[in-house]
């Protein structure tokens, strides 16, 4: 059976206290039409105790990071507990600024995907190659081999999600072509069927990278894509609210 597909946006470092009235707006417009998917949003930590209080059922509230650990001496972090805590369902985990900002290895990843896993919260795992490695020919390659590594043993198609997002693609306003898409999302359904049997079949692999309401349609349309990773397209509610229209009749 086909997974439901999820539709998260990502506010990376964007958003204040007033931007609740882009998820109140956006809680409207999914009650008027509501789509064939789940809908998340992962805002800064800073709002998602606010958030997790006011989305109701209709939209999920999730983290963009966490630490390895639950508790401790490492300050300016923030524990999958505490996020759970705050209401958040979600954490992405390993997005490629994560990795080139904060020098975040699959090691750390995996340790991180763990930590969501063991509070009961979905992990949202990252992947996406340079585009270096894609000229070099070796995208698929390179992203099975990040999720190899990143993606914890414990996973399963109810507790992970795998995100595919190429470097290159966030916030450039280029996607892959749809043959390329179909490619990556086969090869990396086909690595999840060999390491978890059957149950590789019930991942949800996103696709993130510049998707926006003009495109969605296409993108979420390729074999094995279960639906978006959105960041800049998901900061206003009108704009976020048009991508769910590739899951509206
Ligand atoms: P854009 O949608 O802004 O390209 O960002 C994608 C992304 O990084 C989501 O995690």
């Amino acid at each position: 059976m086909k997974p439901m597909p999820l539709v998260a946006g990502n506010w990376k470092m964007n958003g204040l206290r007033a931007s609740q009235a882009e998820l109140d707006a956006l809680k409207h417009m999914i009650a008027e039409a509501p789509p064939q998917c789940e809908v998340l949003i992962c805002p800064p930590f800073t709002l998602v105790g606010a958030f997790s209080a006011a989305s109701g059922e209709t939209i999920g509230i999730g983290g963009q990071d966490c630490h390895a650990k639950v508790s401790g001496a490492h300050t300016g972090d923030i524990s999958a507990a505490m996020l759970k805590d705050c209401g958040a369902k979600y954490v992405i985990v390993g997005h490629s600024e994560r990795r080139a900002d904060h020098g975040e290895t699959d090691d750390m990843v995996r340790a991180k995907a763990e930590a969501v896993l063991a509070e009961g919260l979905v992990a949202i795992v990252c992947a996406g190659e340079r585009e270096d490695v894609r000229d070099a020919g070796k995208a698929c390659e390179h992203v099975l081999s990040q999720l190899a590594s990143s993606v914890p043993e414990g996973a399963t198609p109810e507790n992970t999600v795998i995100a595919y997002e190429p470097v290159w693609a966030i916030g450039t306003g280029r996607t892959p072509t749809t043959g390329n898409l179909e490619e990556m999302h086969g090869a990396i359904r086909a690595a999840l069927v060999e390491r978890f049997g059957a149950a590789g079949n019930g991942f949800r692999i996103l696709y993130g990278g510049s998707v926006n309401a003009g495109n969605a349609r296409d993108l979420m349309a390729v074999a094995n894509v279960d639906g978006g990773l959105v960041g800049g397209a998901s900061l206003k509610a009108a704009d976020f609210n048009g991508i769910m229209d590739a899951y509206r009749g």
